[in-house]
């Protein structure tokens, strides 16, 4: 069995990963600050650690999803936030010959111009989608095998990581009625990834439906049966640290399914993961 390394394995979609794909290879899962005892604790920022682990742990696969993906926390710290994206990848890319499939962002692209085709050259408007873009470019430089999979508004439910419930037990929230993207049913990762991992350079793997973020949590909100109530903000009137790009929408690559918009909100409405399984 072949041995695949998740770095950020601890993360929503490193969980669902974790999970989905147990039964095809030898997973060992990455940690940082949320570690169960089968995780491999893993700091980014400290490169000696990252180049030491990889060595011992030997993947014959790697899927970096890591790193910090809080968009406004990394604008307010971007140091930490390139030590740990960047450099973090450059470690892991000294230290190994495996194939590694690195998975990136819509927020790679500014959004004046969506929807996107994976040759567009990025323009990030924000200090996370620069980190995400450096680390794009050091990847595919480093071998013709490597992979750059972006992806955009995941949704849906991973162990020890419930997201929708998070979302949907809040009283409130506002949401932007101008920003618009792709988002991606978190499980048609683990569902594309033999055809992910037989390809090179840049994959876009998105949803059909281009939804504003408004849209998107209010068919959320609806299918769980929440009461939270989702208020209509214009971008304008959203005064965050980072920009956030107004239209990411991506172009699918060819060859990869994913899970219809409506279908993926009937699988996750009944807001119960039972463990390593699929929502019921
Ligand atoms: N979520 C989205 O909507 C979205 C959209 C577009 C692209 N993406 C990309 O998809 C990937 C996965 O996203 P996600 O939502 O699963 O992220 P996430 O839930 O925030 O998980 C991030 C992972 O990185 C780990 N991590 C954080 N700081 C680290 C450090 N210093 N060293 C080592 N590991 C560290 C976290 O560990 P701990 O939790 O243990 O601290 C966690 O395992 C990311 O590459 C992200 O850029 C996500």
């Amino acid at each position: 069995m072949e041995r695949l390394l998740i770095i950020g394995g601890s993360g929503f979609l490193g969980r669902r990963l974790t999970c989905d794909l147990a039964t095809r290879f030898a997973i060992v899962a990455t940690c940082h600050t949320t570690c169960r005892s089968s995780d491999f604790p893993l700091d980014l920022a400290v490169t000696d650690a990252v180049k030491h682990a990889i060595v011992k742990i030997a993947p014959d696969i790697i899927v970096h999803c890591g790193g910090l993906t809080d968009v406004d926390s990394c604008e307010m710290n971007p140091v930490r936030a390139w030590a740990v994206n960047v450099e973090g990848t450059r470690a892991v890319l000294e230290a190994t010959s495996a194939k590694v499939i690195y998975v990136s962002t819509d927020y790679v692209f500014d959004g004046d111009a969506g929807p996107y085709v994976p040759g567009t050259p990025p323009t990030p408007v924000n200090v996370y989608g620069a980190t995400k873009a450096a680390a794009e470019h050091d990847v595919l430089s480093a071998s013709r095998r490597n992979a750059v999979v972006r992806v955009a508004g995941l949704y849906g439910l991973a162990p020890g990581h419930l997201r929708v419930p998070d979302l949907v037990a809040s009283e409130s929230i506002s949401a932007r009625v101008d920003q618009y993207s792709t988002p991606l049913y978190v499980n048609d990762v683990a569902r594309n990834f033999t055809a992910i991992v037989g390809q090179g350079g840049i994959t876009h793997l998105v949803g059909e439906a281009r939804l504003s973020r408004y849209d998107l949590f209010r068919a959320i909100v609806g299918a769980a049966g929440s009461s939270t109530r989702v208020r209509g903000i214009r971008s304008a009137e959203d005064r965050r640290p980072a920009r956030r790009p107004a239209d990411a929408s991506l172009v699918r690559s060819p060859g990869l399914v994913t899970t219809p918009f409506e279908s993926a909100l009937r699988c996750f409405g009944a807001l119960a993961d039972t463990g390593c399984g699929r929502p019921v």
